[in-house]
């Protein structure tokens, strides 16, 4: 191609950079508030709105104050968040069993939002950890491993439960085998023909979950690390192979986290799939942006805007991120 070819001073790639108007005509990627996914906590009581110790302007809110948050979220036209609860230790077990009581935080949430008809979807994640006294996101066998089919069955049950609760996605972030396809198959046969699914298809075992677990209240149970069911950091063509799987199985959507880490996953996987990508921009990287932001060492926004134009520059379609309040504000406040 002849391009490759000019040269100098043909060829001054400075003129495209000159100025704002011209480098906004030439910009390849953009971001706006449509790409925002918001992950908010949940947690028991009445009139809480705490923070999150490790993470900075995260909060969990009860129930009764959740609409603060949902409010916002319409205000500023985020289309989806998702919802995790901070389960009471004493509402754990062995076995997760909280996460199939229709009374559960999650329940409760999807009920008190659901009611009011709004223009925004709500995921929730289908996973174990925050029900379970180990942490872990599926069922321990006696031998201390996951045992992967016995996990699915509940796994199963508790997507049929928020989907009767009307989530609109629905988000196994569990990584055990066969899942999907056991989820849909459920959805079908049950009448949810429209429920999405979502899978955190490419899930790293990643020490940058350490913040999230302090949130929803699993650090301090879990003692062993989840190399058995999250992947490997060193792999990438086995992430197209998840990936391969969970779209033949019925995924909607498929998800890479953590994020920064792994724009090479998400830039694999959109080349190769063509299929809807969504990132999860996980809670250490959040906490770590906005430590050094404190100290003064870095610019909050600057660094959030350039991470979050990464993800579309790598494929990204949509991003989960801690930040997507803050940022949605920023992008409406200058549109
Ligand atoms: C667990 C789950 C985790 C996150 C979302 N769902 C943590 C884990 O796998 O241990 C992490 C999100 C974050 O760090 O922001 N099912």
């Amino acid at each position: 191609m002849s391009r490759y070819f000019e040269n100098f001073p043909s060829s001054r790639p400075r003129r495209k950079r000159q100025s704002q108007w011209i480098r906004n005509l030439v910009s390849e990627n953009s971001l706006s508030v449509n790409d925002l996914i918001w992950p908010i906590f949940i947690c028991d009581g009445e009139n809480i709105r705490d923070d999150v110790a490790s993470m900075p302007g995260v909060h969990k809110y009860s129930i009764d104050r959740l609409n603060e948050a949902i409010d916002q979220a319409e205000d500023n036209k985020i289309n989806l968040i998702a919802i995790f609860p901070n389960t009471p230790n004493d509402k754990k077990d062995e076995n997760g069993t909280e996460a199939l009581n229709q009374d559960n935080l999650v329940c409760k949430a999807l009920r008190e939002v659901k009611k009011q008809n709004l223009n925004l979807g709500i995921m929730c994640d289908v996973a174990l950890d925050p029900y379970t006294l180990h942490g872990h996101d599926g069922i321990l066998n006696d031998i201390g491993n996951i045992s992967n089919d016995e996990s699915n069955e509940v796994l199963v049950k508790q997507s049929l439960l928020l989907a009767e609760h009307k989530a609109d996605i629905i988000a196994p972030s569990d990584m055990m085998d066969g899942r999907i396809g056991l989820i849909r198959n459920a959805l079908e046969s049950n009448d949810f023909k429209d429920t999405l699914l979502l899978s955190y298809a490419a899930k790293y075992a990643s020490g940058f979950y350490g913040p999230f677990r302090d949130a929803v209240g699993s650090k301090n149970n879990l003692k062993t690390d989840k190399k058995t069911y999250q992947m490997d950091y060193a792999n990438s063509d086995e992430a197209l192979r998840e990936v391969a799987l969970d779209i033949s199985e019925g995924a909607d959507l498929i998800m890479v986290k953590p994020g920064i880490s792994y724009l090479d996953i998400i830039q694999r996987l959109k080349n190769e799939f063509n299929f809807p990508t969504f990132a999860y921009q996980v809670s250490g990287e959040y906490a770590m942006v906005k430590a050094a932001a404190a100290n003064g060492w870095i610019d909050e926004e600057k660094i959030v805007l350039e991470q979050l134009t990464s993800f579309k520059r790598a494929g990204a379609d949509a991003i989960l991120t801690y930040f997507a309040l803050d940022i949605a504000k920023k992008i409406n406040s200058i549109s």
